[in-house]
């Protein structure tokens, strides 16, 4: 039966994902072999473009305590107590280890870290690189130390398919690499590291990659999933047309950048006591309120930040200026777009799914660190802490397992890749954006619902990037319809109140 695979690969871990989820879990696997797959070149996700920085309690008079009080204060009461701890406690020596990788945070001439601020954190606690350049530099790191790993074997543009699974457990996963080839790898243990789901979004800050293949990949599997309804909203993209829509990071806000709306109004102090530096949710709705109402979103600068900029924010000040604004002299048209899934794969502690031999991280997983929304820059953190907690994982469930080559037999050839269609992924965009967004109704919810099966009917049955587009989007839009009240990234307009009841995961395959 695996004959008519035209490549089969064996290893004893096959991580699929190569941002700093993937890649922190390959590295720390060794001296266990690795498979690690992605859809396209090595480093094809978010990660390299993060831009604030990683938060973690390594300032003076800091502390994990503190830092996961403000990680439970803007979670919306979901967050899980125990991941929480886990990720402010083991925060600092993941930051150490960052540094032994060769990853280059920002001093100060003494030698001291730089510590920015970013909204819902009470004190500065964010690490950043080259400014504003964070992610580029943690993904360089470990992409050089992962292409030297005698363990890891990389193949790049391999789109992971599904998982075998047989007898209760994962057997390992096909993939189709470059469009045609049909292979099969056989492991014991599977890491799904594929990242959010940021592209069913017509406006969004995710790259291409980033298209929800792990969860629906597991929600085929039957794999448990848990808030799933919770995507976070950036409240400020550069409102300049480009697909993905460039980051103003949030650390602009932390340096003292004010909203103003088109008549030089800064609205967000009537909004909320914190005004820009308000919860994530809070801020984006505001911003989206303001262009609701044909009005225009602008982040000013130049007083906060200034002649700075093109040394503090050298990412920003660079895509600022390919759209023709100078930052340092004129605000920066702003607008929300989709960025960051809060819900995704259930995990315990060391990443383990409902699935035996089935370990996920980094933004494909819910570890429970986020709740109903995420602290900003607890991303990279989490990538990290719980990269590193399952490769720990699965080196301590003993030898690996042998697969049984019976088992192989279950595996399904995922067939050439078909034809784009990208008519239906744009309406699905849309659709996702308009009906599934920042505010949500019941009404809308449903045409989504039908919206999204409709373009379903119009793609080939065959497992691809569009059609896991098409399940997340069904899975996201349903969970949104079931919680009848607004929390977190979840807002319905029809039902504007968090409810004690509500205080409880929609669950995905229980
Ligand atoms: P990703 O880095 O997204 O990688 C996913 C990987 O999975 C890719 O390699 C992709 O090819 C692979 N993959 C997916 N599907 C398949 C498949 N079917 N087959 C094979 N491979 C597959 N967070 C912070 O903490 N701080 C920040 O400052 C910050 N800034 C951000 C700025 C931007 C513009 C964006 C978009 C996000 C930012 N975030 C930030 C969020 C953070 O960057 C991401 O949540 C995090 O990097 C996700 O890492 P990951 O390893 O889970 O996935
Ligand atoms: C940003 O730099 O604003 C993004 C930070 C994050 O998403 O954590």
């Amino acid at each position: 039966m695996t004959a008519s695979f035209d490549r089969v690969l064996s290893a004893d871990a096959v991580v699929v994902g190569s941002g700093v989820a993937g890649l922190t879990a390959a590295l720390e696997l060794a001296p266990l072999r690795v498979v690690l797959l992605t859809k396209g070149p090595i480093a094809d996700g978010s990660t390299p473009y993060a831009q604030g920085g990683i938060a973690a309690a390594v300032g003076e008079g800091d502390s994990p305590a503190a830092h996961a009080a403000d990680t439970l204060d803007v979670g919306g009461g979901l967050n899980d107590g125990p991941a929480v701890d886990v990720l402010t406690a083991e925060g600092p020596d993941r930051i150490t280890d960052l540094m032994q990788r060769g990853v280059g945070f920002d001093r100060r001439d003494d030698g001291s870290l730089v510590l920015g601020r970013e909204a819902g954190h009470d004190v500065r606690r964010i690490l950043h690189a080259d400014g504003d350049a964070t992610g580029a530099e943690i993904s360089r790191a470990l992409v050089v130390e992962a292409l030297a790993a005698g363990h890891i074997e990389v193949v790049d543009h391999s789109f992971a398919a599904d998982l075998v699974v047989d007898a209760g457990r994962v057997a390992g996963l096909t993939a189709r690499v470059r469009g045609e080839e049909q292979v099969l790898v056989v492991a014991p243990a599977v890491v799904l590291a594929t990242g959010g789901i940021g592209r069913l979004y017509a406006n969004t800050t995710n790259p291409p990659a980033v298209t929800g293949d792990g969860l629906a990949m597991s929600a085929r599997a039957g794999v448990r999933l848990r808030d799933v309804e919770f995507v976070q909203f950036h409240p400020t993209a550069l409102a300049t047309g480009r697909d993905p829509m460039s980051l103003l990071t949030e650390a602009l806000r932390g340096e003292g950048a004010v909203l103003l709306d088109e008549q030089g109004r800064r609205f967000m102090l009537e909004v909320h006591p914190d005004a820009e530096l308000a919860p994530r949710d809070i801020v984006a709705r505001a911003n989206w309120r303001v262009l609701q109402r044909g009005g225009t979103v602008y982040l000013d600068a130049t007083e906060a930040v200034g002649d700075r900029f093109p040394e503090r924010f050298p990412t920003v000040y660079h895509l600022c200026r390919e759209d023709g604004i100078d930052p340092r002299v004129e605000p920066m048209p702003a607008a929300p777009a989709a960025h960051y899934h809060m819900g995704g794969i259930a995990t315990d502690l060391f990443g383990r799914t409902s699935l035996p031999g089935l370990w996920a991280a980094g933004e494909a997983a819910r570890t429970g660190v986020h709740g109903a929304n995420r602290l900003a820059s607890n991303s990279l953190l989490e990538g990290t802490v719980f990269g590193r907690r399952v490769a720990i994982d699965i080196k301590a469930s003993g030898p690996p397992a042998q697969v049984d080559a019976t088992a192989l037999r279950a595996a399904v050839l995922p067939g050439a890749e078909p034809a784009p269609q990208p008519d239906v992924v744009e309406d699905l965009r849309d659709v996702m954006w308009d009906k599934v967004g920042l505010i949500r109704r019941h009404e809308g919810l449903m045409a989504a619902l039908e919206e999204i099966d409709r373009l379903d009917e119009k793609l080939e049955p065959r497992v691809s990037a569009a059609s896991n587009m098409v399940t997340a989007a069904r899975i996201i839009a349903s969970a949104a319809l079931l919680r009848t009240e607004s929390r977190g990234g979840h807002f319905r307009e029809d039902f504007p109140e968090s409810t004690p009841w509500w205080q409880r995961p929609v669950v995905v395959n229980p």
